[in-house]
């Protein structure tokens, strides 16, 4: 998809359908009452169109028009950032489906290019890398029209890949993911994003002393990976912000099997690590004046019959042992080294994980807010800021030190789950916070927000990308 602004009126314009944002207010813009006609006045009094979120009115004009069909698509009370994201995704998907190739969407406000652009390519993506060819459509032209000039039209653009990125890794089946294949993909990725890359096999995180994470990965045939990518532009400050993400390529449980049923999804284990890959890619084009590297800790965690047992002991790459009671509590301990890696091997100054990390953050929050837990407020703010920008949500947990009580062990320093199922979120944040050497750290649990259980109108079932975008500004923002 070919993305272009254009400022010419809109009677100059070669396009499929022209689509227009509309507020509740319900005030159309004059280009549109002349191309449609007494149409809208008709349409607002029967009350077919209002204006809601979601909300689609297709609406033709004559054949003497260059542009035959028009979309209304509602936005609710506000046209921000985040209705634009996803009223443009809309557009796009509604568009496709109905076999268009070019698609113009009209904007009133410079501000918008950049989500709208996001979320145009958001609901450009198709999860059908599995299905014949010929099943897919897709647009050929997106065309940004109105009062703007499309300054942050590249930053739109690399962002929105970012974040499809994202998804297409976390909607790829563990067949064709393993740890090792991520890592290559991993690999290959920072590289075209110009980052420098270092893939660990197992013999290095060995050498490390990566204990928990190569606990994890030991009753699989698929050796775990640890990969770092870093950008450094010479015009960076003293802080160095690292992302870390959780990747487990599948959680089948490990000895402590999940049940059928719970295992439908866990391809989307990785998701974390994903969210952290794609943001740096988008990072390492935008070239923000920070250094940012990533930390992305792959496994899969299988019941072979290497596999790790209930009641093992093992020891961490910081030193302190950890009883593992339920092998399926398996990506705090995976996050655990690679937390550890991050502020001793990497020098970060600030982390921020992300990770598909407990079912109990569904019940907390549902699959509307992200988990923000932190032993840090200023760097948590600047999560949850970002996500004022782009519309994704960040909750706040506590984080009193009484949560660490029910993870101590008795025959070792820590044990990986608490013994109830009481503030699951914050009792494996709390564990997570043990390997960060009191670094300033974010934690953010995408198990409720990273997966679509069922589709939206500007996305299909699947991975959410949840994060990426909010990610992508808090680098961008750092200095500010
Ligand atoms: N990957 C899961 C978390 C998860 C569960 C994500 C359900 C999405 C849906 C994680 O590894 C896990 O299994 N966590 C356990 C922890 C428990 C054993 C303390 C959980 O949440 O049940
Ligand atoms: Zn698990
Ligand atoms: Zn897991």
């Amino acid at each position: 998809m070919n993305i272009n602004i254009k400022t010419e009126a809109i009677a100059e314009l070669q396009a499929d359908v022209l689509a227009w944002p509309i507020t509740s207010e319900l005030q159309f813009a004059d280009e549109l009452k002349r191309a449609v006609g007494d149409q809208l006045d008709e349409l607002v009094q029967i009350g077919e169109t209002k204006g809601r979120a979601a909300e689609l009115t297709i609406l033709h004009s004559p054949p003497a028009e260059s542009i035959r069909r028009h979309y209304l698509v509602g936005v609710g009370d506000v046209l921000d950032a985040n209705s634009i994201f996803k009223a443009a995704g809309q557009a796009v998907c509604a568009a496709v489906k109905r076999g268009a190739k070019r698609l113009a969407i009209h904007l009133s406000d410079e501000a918008l290019v950049r989500p709208a652009i996001e979320g145009a390519l958001y609901g450009s993506y198709q999860n059908a890398a599995y299905k014949k060819s010929d099943d897919v459509r897709a647009l050929d032209e997106l065309i940004l029209c109105g009062s703007i000039t499309g300054a942050s039209e590249q930053s739109g653009e690399i962002t929105g890949q970012a974040v499809n990125l994202t998804r297409e890794l976390v909607n790829m089946p563990a067949n064709d993911l393993g740890p090792q294949e991520f890592a290559e993909r991993a690999e290959a990725e920072g590289k075209a994003a110009g980052l420098e890359v270092e893939v660990l096999d197992e013999d290095s995180l060995q050498k490390l002393g990566a204990g928990a994470h190569l606990a994890v990965g030991q009753g699989s045939a698929r050796a775990p990976r640890l990969v770092r990518l870093s950008f450094a532009p010479d015009n960076a400050g003293d802080d160095h912000l690292c992302l870390v993400g959780k990747g487990i390529t599948f959680d089948t449980g490990g000895l402590s099997l999940k049940p059928a049923k719970s295992m439908e999804t866990m391809k989307y284990d990785m998701a974390g690590a994903a969210t952290m890959l794609g943001a740096i890619t988008a990072i390492g084009r935008l070239r923000p004046p920070l250094r940012v590297s990533c930390v992305l800790a792959m496994a899969e965690n299988m019941p072979g019959s290497r596999a790790t047992r209930p009641g093992d002991i093992v020891r961490a790459m910081n030193g302190q042992t950890i009883e593992i009671l339920n092998t399926d509590a398996e990506g705090r301990l995976v996050l655990a080294d690679a937390l550890t890696y991050a502020a001793r091997h990497v020098d970060a100054t600030h982390l921020i994980d992300a990770a598909t990390l407990t079912g109990a953050v569904s019940v907390a929050l549902g699959n509307i807010h992200v988990a923000l837990l932190s032993n840090n407020k200023p760097l948590a703010d600047r999560v949850r800021d970002a996500g004022q920008a782009t519309g994704e949500r960040f909750w706040p947990l506590p984080m009193d030190e009484d949560y660490l009580t029910p993870m101590r062990g008795e025959q070792s320093d820590l044990r990986n789950i608490s013994g109830n199922r009481n503030a699951g979120t914050i009792t494996a944040a709390k564990f997570l916070e043990q390997f960060t050497d009191d670094t300033p750290w974010a934690h953010l649990d995408i198990a409720g927000t990273g997966w679509l259980e069922k589709p939206l109108p500007h996305a299909p079932r699947g991975a959410s990308g949840v994060a990426v975008r909010s990610l992508v500004r808090v680098a961008e923002g750092w200095s500010a």
